[in-house]
């Protein structure tokens, strides 16, 4: 017998494969990336850095990491290197705990500032009281207009009025480029430090179809699995600007990154993040990043052009997020139909969004993985065409405005569409296009 868990695996290869999987922070890494990962780099411990381990046996270790950080440094044009953090959020947590004070040992509580969750934000940029970094550090958020632009200018008013030690600046969300200058501007005139957490268009970075925060922020994080597409773990880089200012950071990083939050680095997944590296240093790759923008842009204009609105009406990245309120339609209802038509998307929050964060407005996308696939303009026309005839035949499923009657009502929702003849159809017509753009 097989043992269970391969058959689920097999199962989950069919979903990728047959489906478009359009999830802006989800990419397929490569089959080297994938066999990096899998290898027997994951038996060994190797707490510490390449030449101060505090186990033996990690020549080989010291050489995978030491080259891991050799092509972030090359690939990014930055001094100083960390390829260890687990994951993008034990990274940040690093940074903030390496930078700034947290209420511990009657120490006071020192404020950063960060981008709301709800308007695209990460939940380790400060985010409430229900993650480490609004709870152990004072947190002061800022928003984007009604129309889903961030408004500098205010930002520049609530920095400056509450003065935090830190601005963490990243986004999940948020479809327009950052303008790094103007936040660079911002957080020097009251001294603060400027992290840059370009998880998700790192990629765009690498290949110039998004503007680089290096020049202008004093530390920059990273996931490696998303846009850049490697395996799940992240990177801290230290700029020049930032080693300017303070020549320890480095040291303040790896000592936070170890023994501060973490013991033994993940060796199998540094060996996966220094393979994607040296992809992503490819020609190739930089066509790749560029598609994915382009791909965006025309997925955004066909959407729009079908009558949805987009939130900031548009895309510079690799995603949009489309805001259903004119319709009264929930990101809940529209993700599962598009589900079950093969179309794989997430729910989320549109700015200002009276609806809470289960329930949202909105569903975002993007076009990473599709384009990893080969897929360009004619498919994400293709792929606009699907989705506005899905929405228009789920368009009569209202969420009950009864907060207790909503489970109930997305059950039963649930059950009706898994069987609904129109998905199902265009569930096919996705697998055959699938089918044209095999997975790497
Ligand atoms: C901007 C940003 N930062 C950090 C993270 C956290 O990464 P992880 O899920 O690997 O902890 C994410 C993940 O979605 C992200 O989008």
């Amino acid at each position: 017998m097989i043992e269970k868990v391969f058959e689920l695996i097999k199962e989950e290869e069919k979903r990728q494969r047959d489906t478009l999987m359009l999830i802006p922070s989800e990419n397929y890494a490569s089959k080297e990336v994938r066999e990096a990962v899998g290898s027997v780099l994951m038996n060994k411990y190797s707490e510490g850095y390449p030449g101060k381990r505090y186990y033996q046996g990690n020549k080989i270790i010291d050489e995978i990491e030491a080259l891991g950080v050799e092509r972030a440094k090359k690939l990014f044009n930055v001094p100083y290197a960390n390829v260890q953090p687990y994951s993008g959020s034990p990274a940040n947590s690093e940074v903030l705990f390496a930078l700034v004070t947290c209420g511990g040992n009657k120490m006071p509580k020192d404020k950063i500032m960060g981008m709301q969750l709800s308007a695209g934000g990460h939940l380790t940029h400060g985010h409430s009281d229900i993650t480490f970094s609004g709870k152990y550090f004072k947190s002061v958020q800022f928003g984007l207009d009604e129309k889903g632009f961030l408004d500098y200018r205010l930002i520049e008013y609530l920095a400056k009025k509450e003065k935090p030690k830190l601005m963490f600046i990243g986004t999940t969300a948020y479809p327009l480029a950052f303008n790094w200058k103007k936040f660079a501007e911002i957080a020097d005139s009251i001294g603060a430090w400027l992290i840059a957490d370009i998880s998700h268009v790192v990629g765009l970075i690498i290949a110039g179809a998004y503007p680089s925060p290096i020049p202008y922020a004093h530390i920059v994080t990273t996931t490696t699995h998303k846009t850049l597409r490697g395996p799940r773990g992240a990177m801290i880089l230290v700029t020049e600007k930032g080693i300017k200012r303070d020549h320890e950071l480095p040291v303040k990083i790896d000592r936070s990154v170890f023994p501060g939050m973490q013991g033994g680095p993940h060796n199998n997944t540094t060996a996966g993040i220094a393979v994607a590296l040296e992809e992503a240093s490819k020609t190739s790759f930089k066509n790749y990043g560029k598609q994915v923008a382009k791909n965006a842009k025309i997925l955004a204009d066909e959407l729009k052009r079908g009558g949805l609105k987009l939130v900031a009406e548009g895309t510079e990245s690799h995603l949009m997020v489309v805001d259903f309120r004119q319709q009264e339609l929930s990101g809940n209802v529209v993700a599962e139909a598009l589900e079950v038509a093969g179309i794989v998307v997430n729910k989320n929050s549109v700015p200002n969004d009276h609806m809470p964060p289960f329930y949202p407005s909105g569903i975002r996308l993007g076009t990473p993985a599709v384009t990893t696939r080969g897929m360009k303009e004619k498919e994400m026309k293709q792929i606009a065409r699907w989705i506005i005839k899905v929405i228009e035949h789920i368009e009569v499923y209202k969420l009950p405005r009864n907060e207790k009657a909503r489970s109930t009502f997305m059950k039963a929702y649930k059950q009706k569409t898994a069987q609904d003849k129109f998905l199902l159809k265009v569930a096919q017509e996705v697998k055959d296009l699938c089918h044209k753009f095999p997975v790497p």
